[in-house]
């Protein structure tokens, strides 16, 4: 806002702060185990250094399909990326960690929301919250025909 002073505060989560400056302040309490954790390469990065949207994305569907997988008890296919956000950018050398929950159970399908936060120069670590994203997964049968979610 416009003549506001910009407040700058820190959270300790695990052994990484967190810097809240324009930042979403909303971080997995620390007993949150995340699915998938991963570090991109250079080889995942664009001409300026920064990590590749797609190659996120990609990572944000392998991260939705494993509770999505579970709970159809077997094979699924994603049908929609119903919303995705990146929130800041990606760079080579952060730790990715995502963080998957189902929001929603259908007849055939699941929906998840994917979290992902990054783990900046590890040595001084800063956690940053970069990119959210739901996704719809359908359970498949053998034929990639779609079949109901067994109850639980
Ligand atoms: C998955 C697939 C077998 C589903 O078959 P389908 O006949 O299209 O299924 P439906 O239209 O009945 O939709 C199945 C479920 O997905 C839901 N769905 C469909 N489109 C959706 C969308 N855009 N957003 C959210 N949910 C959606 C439906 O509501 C339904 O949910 P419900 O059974 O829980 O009520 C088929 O769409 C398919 O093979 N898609 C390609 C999947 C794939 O290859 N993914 C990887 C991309 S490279």
């Amino acid at each position: 806002m416009a003549g506001s002073t910009t407040r700058l505060s820190t959270v300790i989560y695990g052994t990484a702060t967190l810097n809240t400056e324009n930042h979403d302040t909303t971080l997995p309490p620390p007993e949150r185990r995340a699915i998938l954790r991963v570090m991109p390469q250079p080889s995942d990065a664009n001409l300026h250094g920064d990590v590749f949207g797609g190659w996120i994305m990609s990572q944000v569907d392998i991260a939705g399909s494993i509770p999505a997988t579970r709970r159809a008890g077997g094979r699924v296919a994603t049908i929609a990326v119903n919303s995705f956000t990146f929130k800041q950018p990606v760079f080579v050398g952060d730790l990715l960690s995502f963080y998957a929950d189902i929001i929603k159970v259908g007849t055939t399908s699941i929906t998840i929301s994917v979290e992902v936060y990054a783990e900046r120069q590890r040595m001084e670590a800063e956690v940053v919250k970069v990119t959210e994203a739901i996704l719809t997964y359908v359970a498949t049968d053998d034929q990639r025909k779609r079949r109901a979610i067994p109850p639980v």
